[in-house]
């Protein structure tokens, strides 16, 4: 199949960027997005160009890396579908597809499809943890864990922080990785001692780097490649209610 796509090219993060049209010629039906791009660039780099950067890593849908934009949507548009395990059989022989990176104002553009998400690193480092001394390994049955608590954690474990949910938002908010993040540590009793103080690192550092509000209008649940749910937002906004609450000061009463 032929494919026509207009690129973002942007030379770096200081520099204007636009849209640029390449042909993908004879390229398979079977191929994955990424391998696309990979025989364009290497097109482009024989014919003495430069090649359009983008991010990728596993290409099997687990780092997260594969950040863009293909045709307005984040991913593709492809339910529970991550950009390197999109394949070209979901576009028709003739097609023009617009491919821009994530447009989200804490993810900045650094060289054509490549945004810097490290905002998600100081998320993390705020709280996605758990602080334990190291010793010999525990037996696997020493903290028995209730199935639905060991299922909550799993399916909030599943999100890989592509930023996905950020780009797809009117708001650019970072509520549906956060909240995995949140969800998952406090689901586990590894997680309990810290939890009031990690919801309320890391709500602060994803404020502080500029990601907007929730208005709930579940663009991030729809266009995230693990399809985490928006249950996790509810269940992290009473996480931190309660941390508020009990970490508050006491109201003065009175006069000082
Ligand atoms: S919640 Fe989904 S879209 Fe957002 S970072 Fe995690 S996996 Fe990506
Ligand atoms: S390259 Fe790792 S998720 Fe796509």
């Amino acid at each position: 199949m032929n494919l026509t796509l207009k690129v973002w090219r942007q030379k770096d993060a200081k520099s204007e960027g636009r849209l640029v049209s390449y042909e993908a010629k004879d390229v398979l039906a079977d191929m994955s997005f990424l391998e696309m791009l990979d025989v364009v660039n290497e097109g482009l780099i024989a014919a003495g160009q430069e090649p359009i950067a983008f991010d990728s890593d596993c290409r099997e849908g687990i780092c997260g890396a594969c950040s863009m934009v293909i045709n307005g949507l984040a991913h593709g548009g492809q339910r529970g579908t991550t950009v390197c395990q999109l394949h070209l059989r979901h576009f028709n022989d003739g097609d023009t597809i617009v491919i821009e990176p994530w447009r989200a104002r804490p993810f900045p553009v650094l060289k054509d499809l490549i945004t810097d998400r490290s905002a998600f690193d100081r998320i993390i480092q705020a709280g996605g943890f758990v602080s334990v001394n190291t010793g010999g390994t525990p037996d696997a049955n020493g903290l028995p864990i209730a199935k639905t608590d060991a299922d909550t954690a799993m399916d909030a474990a599943a999100c890989i922080g592509c930023g996905a949910c950020v780009a797809a938002c009117k708001n650019a908010s970072a509520m549906l990785f956060v909240s995995a993040k949140v969800s998952h540590l406090a689901a586990l009793p590894q997680g309990k001692p810290e939890r009031e103080q990690r919801v309320l690192n890391m709500v602060r550092t994803m404020d502080e780097a500029g990601f907007g509000a929730c208005t709930v209008t579940g663009s991030c649940e729809a266009v995230c490649p693990k399809e985490i749910s928006l249950d996790f937002i509810a269940r992290m906004n009473r996480e931190y209610g309660k941390a508020i609450l009990k970490n508050s000061p006491p109201a003065k009463i009175g006069g000082d």
